[in-house]
């Protein structure tokens, strides 16, 4: 980050968000806040906080992957407190690995069952925040000037015309590109969903590490079709972009987003709070001013009218348990790898 947008960012809202220093005497009051969210929504909530609180936060944005990685390499001299935002896989992980902390929050009573759900599968060391499905944006304005047809599943994704025009992220980094891969593993069975990434791969433009880049790209016109969680698709459109969504037609996967407390926390006391505020009804409403689509876990927040129907899309029984497993997790992001990353275009 520069340091002119460092200091435009510190001046609006008084959060820094880059580097800083834990464990000292004057750590108290403070909230070291690793976000996985969008970042505009990462700061909304972060801002949120510290005007309601005074505690004063110190906002890290990185992909879910990377900040699963980095809470591990972590794990002996913990520096975040709490994880905020981000797929639900690798928080999942993060619990089976003794990475997170449980904490059983007063405002559960106020949460959908599928956000209880993701807190009971992982003894209460995480819990889902909002939900989106799976999905792929494209420019039908680069379309049209392609002469490319309208995509409206998965295998059409693999038609020669679309080389050089799909992007998605990196599943190492990226907790997107990950329900991806762990979607097409559940839709077509493993030896077909690889070949099928297999094919996807000679068609793709470039692996991002963010898993919102690639509707970003198309949006600017750089990139024609981009898998990605519908709701940043439709973010893109409400910003007046030329992006239609997709729902594909065998049917996606979708995300449960998800927070965890660290485990070995400095400021314990302040992420527990920062956790109670991140469930309430009036903080998950304001999601909207950023233009965050997701479903809210909080059965009393407000979804946008604009935000995809998670009813009318055809939604696989996506696998938590297993997928956020840290064994199959590691198995299939090293298979692919091993078998589609470092295969010739
Ligand atoms: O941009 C928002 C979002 O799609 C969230 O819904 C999701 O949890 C997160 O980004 C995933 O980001 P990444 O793929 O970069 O880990």
């Amino acid at each position: 980050m520069k340091f002119s947008k460092l200091l435009l960012t510190t001046a609006i809202g008084g959060v820094a968000t880059l580097g800083f220093s834990v464990g000292s005497a004057d750590a108290k009051g403070k909230l070291n806040y690793y976000c996985s969210a969008q970042e505009d929504w990462c700061q909304l909530m972060a801002r949120g906080f510290e005007k309601e609180t005074g505690i004063k936060v110190n906002m890290s944005r990185k992909s879910s992957g990377e900040t699963f990685a980095q809470i591990k390499a972590e794990s002996r001299n913990p520096k975040g407190d709490v994880w905020w935002g981000g797929t639900g896989d690798p928080h999942l992980q993060a619990a089976e690995e003794g990475l997170t902390t449980p904490y059983k929050s007063a405002m559960r009573a106020e949460l959908a069952d599928w956000s209880l759900n993701q807190a009971r599968s992982a003894g209460d060391k995480t819990i889902g925040i909002y939900s989106g499905a799976l999905g792929y944006g494209y420019n039908e304005n680069v379309l049209k000037k392609n002469s490319l047809p309208v995509p409206a599943c998965w295998k059409d994704l693999l038609k020669p015309a679309y080389k050089g025009h799909v992007q998605m992220a990196n599943p190492n980094s990226s907790g997107t590109a990950y329900t991806t891969l762990a979607t097409i593993v559940q839709i077509f069975g493993e030896a077909e969903g690889f070949e099928f990434m297999k094919g996807l791969h000679k068609n793709i433009n470039q692996y991002t590490k963010s898993g919102s880049a690639p509707i970003k790209a198309a949006a600017r016109g750089e990139n024609t079709i981009g898998i990605v969680f519908l709701h940043d698709a439709v973010k893109q459109a409400v910003k007046g972009f030329p992006i239609k969504s997709v729902a594909p037609c065998e049917g996606t996967g979708y995300e449960i987003g998800s927070m965890s407390i660290i485990k070995g926390a400095r400021n314990l006391e302040e992420a527990k709070m920062f956790y109670d505020f991140a469930l309430r009804a009036d903080i998950q409403s304001q999601a909207v001013t950023v233009k965050a689509f997701q479903v809210p876990s909080n059965k009393g927040a407000k979804t946008s009218p604009k935000a995809p129907k998670l009813s009318s899309i055809k939604l696989i029984n996506y696998d938590f348990k297993k997928y956020g497993s840290s064994v199959e997790r590691k198995r299939l992001l090293k298979k692919w790898d091993d078998e589609v990353k470092s295969l010739a275009k």
